[in-house]
């Protein structure tokens, strides 16, 4: 058996968690991801058969059953992580209708998976059904989209334009736009229920005065997608109080659409210029 942490699913999780940490995302234990790793690639490094621990879920996520996680602890810095992986990260394996956990490696320390479990596996579940290619739940406080939750309209739409307006290449990177829930105890299944029904449209789901969710394919593109989001917000923080002379017109971002053939988020830009 192969020593997990040279796994490049590993490498790659502890390498992200501490580029957001570099970031500024995850403050304290701010933040948490999880990343679902293939059966066949687990096996080549743990014994399937040897359940550490099993801890309930708390929840129903039965299209996950069988499926294996590699996720942040609850508790826990990611600013630790590159230090003591065992003990920050854990790999479990979900079973029974997704209520038990089967923990296989980490959170040595007795320690357990992230409270934002729920808004995770649900969101899985959810990108999945739309994306089978979908791998990556990532969450974080990035500051400045945080910041403007607290003074830009929260309408899903005003808000995704506003992005796609602060840099070109916002409209390519998440053409499916920017979902947007208001504020909510976070660490609930109330909370995973309402951010997995977000994710069916779009894989960026702000939480507002909170942080953000991001989906994607691999850690690389999901930390690009929020880092691209986060870049657009630092720019309208930066502008908003001050006199907008010019932006990106629909034109423009309908010239973005062709050139980059991205499906742009129905009724979002005005139609095309006959
Ligand atoms: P955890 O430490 O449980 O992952 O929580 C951090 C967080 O960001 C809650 O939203
Ligand atoms: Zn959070």
């Amino acid at each position: 058996m192969k020593n997990i942490l040279t796994a490049p699913f590993m490498v790659e999780m502890i390498r992200t968690a501490t580029n957001m940490y570099d970031h500024g995302w995850d403050e304290r234990n701010g933040g948490n991801i999880s990343l679902m790793v293939d059966e066949d690639e687990v096996a080549k490094y743990l014994d399937l058969n040897s359940v550490l621990r099993e801890i309930p879920t708390g929840f129903d996520a039965s299209t996950l059953d069988g499926k294996y996680f590699l996720v942040t602890g609850t508790g826990k810095y990611f600013k630790n992580v590159q230090y003591a992986p065992e003990v920050n990260l854990g790999l479990i394996r979900v079973t029974d209708s997704g209520r038990t956990a089967q923990l296989l490696w980490g959170y040595a320390d007795g320690g357990k998976f992230t409270s934002e479990l729920p808004a995770h596996l649900m969101s899985h579940a959810a990108r999945l059904a739309v994306d089978p290619e979908n791998r990556v739940v990532m969450h974080c406080h990035p500051g400045n989209l945080l910041a403007m939750t607290y003074v830009h309209d929260l309408n899903e739409k005003a808000f995704t334009r506003t992005l796609w307006q602060m840099c070109t290449e916002c409209i390519v990177v998440f053409p499916d736009g920017v979902n947007v829930l208001p504020w909510m105890l976070c660490g609930t299944n109330e909370i995973g229920i309402a951010t997995a029904e977000k994710m069916g449209s779009a894989r960026l789901v702000v939480w507002s005065q909170h942080g953000i969710y991001g989906a994607g394919k691999d850690l690389d593109e999901t930390f690009g997608l929020i880092e691209t989001a986060e870049k657009a917000a630092e720019i309208y923080m930066k502008i908003a109080h001050l006199p907008l002379l010019t932006t990106i017109t629909d034109d423009q971002l309908w010239l973005l659409v062709d050139r980059f053939e991205v499906e742009p988020r129905e009724g979002y830009l005005a139609p095309r210029q006959a």
